[in-house]
């Protein structure tokens, strides 16, 4: 099965982003065919200083790949690097009703936050059924604020297709219902625009001060603790195997202990947890080379597969003369 997907070079990435996503996709790359790529014309919707979207797309490629993303076993590129897909949102345009846009939950709740409205943000997600369209995905995995966004893709194809034949196909979404939602260090939802996440690339002592900050219950260290609605537990519990959390939990049941220790527990797992990903993390940073290598290599195996049904858009659209 072919599965797409796009991620937004937004900046640090949290431990609710690696479980709730990034996992996933590099748990996919062994049993499908693999499409993934930075979105940064996306970005650039919101991110209009040039030097620092240059300097989120670079992190964003270390990162996924310290994560484990393999380029040998998924195509890895950046958006920009495959002009195609601007061609093809063009022609898209032109099958792209108004009220399809105007009814677009992202692009209303944007406007509704006072956002600017402006062009690119309007005609975002044309721009994503592109990014999908050129590729024929199967299966794109999203989050529940995307969902409709694939519904545009789809509706946008069928417009097509009435025209011109079955030359898009049609994509499917798959959301993940497993996937707990992770909690930030004040028992919200973890969420970069809540400041309440614990970054998987922070600095030791920066994550530790994070750490300390989780809000928990205020219970004499000689007591028994509930570790059921705890914050540390609850986020411990992810790293942790059936017997880690076992052994955990009895130790919030024994009492002398107090969440200063579960906390300090805490942050060596995470630390450890992430440790190969660090070290990887390192080398690409010191290699940038070496990831624009993977980048470029990436980009041409992207555009190669998209050649034939760019070519046949031109064909039936009179673009090629
Ligand atoms: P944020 O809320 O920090 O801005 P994004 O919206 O950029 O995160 O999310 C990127 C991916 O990470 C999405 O697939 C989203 O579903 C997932 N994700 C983000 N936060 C969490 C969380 N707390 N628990 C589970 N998954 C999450
Ligand atoms: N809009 C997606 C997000 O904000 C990112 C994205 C861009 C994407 N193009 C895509 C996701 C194509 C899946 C498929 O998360």
């Amino acid at each position: 099965m072919r599965v797409l997907t796009g991620i937004q070079p937004s900046g640090d990435l949290h431990i609710g982003n690696y479980f709730g996503s990034i996992r996933q996709m590099i748990e996919a790359q062994e049993t499908n065919e693999t499409f993934a790529f930075i979105a940064n014309y996306h970005a650039q919707t919101s991110v209009h200083d040039g030097k620092k979207l240059a300097e989120l797309t670079m992190q964003a490629a270390i990162d996924f790949l310290a994560l484990g993303i393999d380029p040998q076993k998924s195509v890895f590129w950046v958006q920009s690097d495959v002009k195609e897909v601007l061609e093809l949102y063009w022609v898209l345009s032109s099958f792209t009703p108004m009220g399809l846009l105007e009814r677009a939950h992202s692009y209303k709740d944007k406007v509704a936050k006072g956002i600017a409205a402006n062009h690119s943000l309007f005609s975002y997600p044309v721009l994503m059924a592109a990014d999908i369209l050129l590729f024929s995905p199967d299966l794109i995995p999203v989050g529940k604020d995307q969902i409709q966004h694939v519904e545009i893709a789809r509706d946008i194809a069928v417009k097509f297709n009435n025209e011109y034949g079955d030359i898009l196909k049609l994509p499917n979404y798959k959301v993940d219902e497993n996937v707990a939602t992770v909690p930030g260090i004040d028992g919200q939802k973890m969420s970069k625009s809540y400041g309440n996440t614990i970054n998987i690339f922070a600095e030791e002592k920066k994550q530790l001060k994070t750490i300390k900050k989780i809000v928990t219950q205020n219970v004499a260290l000689e007591e028994p603790k509930e570790w059921e609605n705890c914050n540390v537990y609850n986020i411990a519990k992810l790293f942790l195997d059936e017997a880690g959390q076992k052994e955990l939990q009895e130790r919030y049941e024994r009492g002398g202990e107090g969440h200063g220790h579960f906390k300090l527990y805490l942050h060596d797992v995470i630390w450890e947890y992430f440790r190969p990903f660090r070290e990887k993390r390192a080398y690409y940073e010191a290699h940038k080379e070496e990831v624009r290598e993977i980048l470029a290599q990436g980009a041409q195996k992207a555009k190669e597969s998209a050649s034939p049904l760019m070519e046949a858009v031109r064909a039936k659209t009179g673009i090629s003369y």
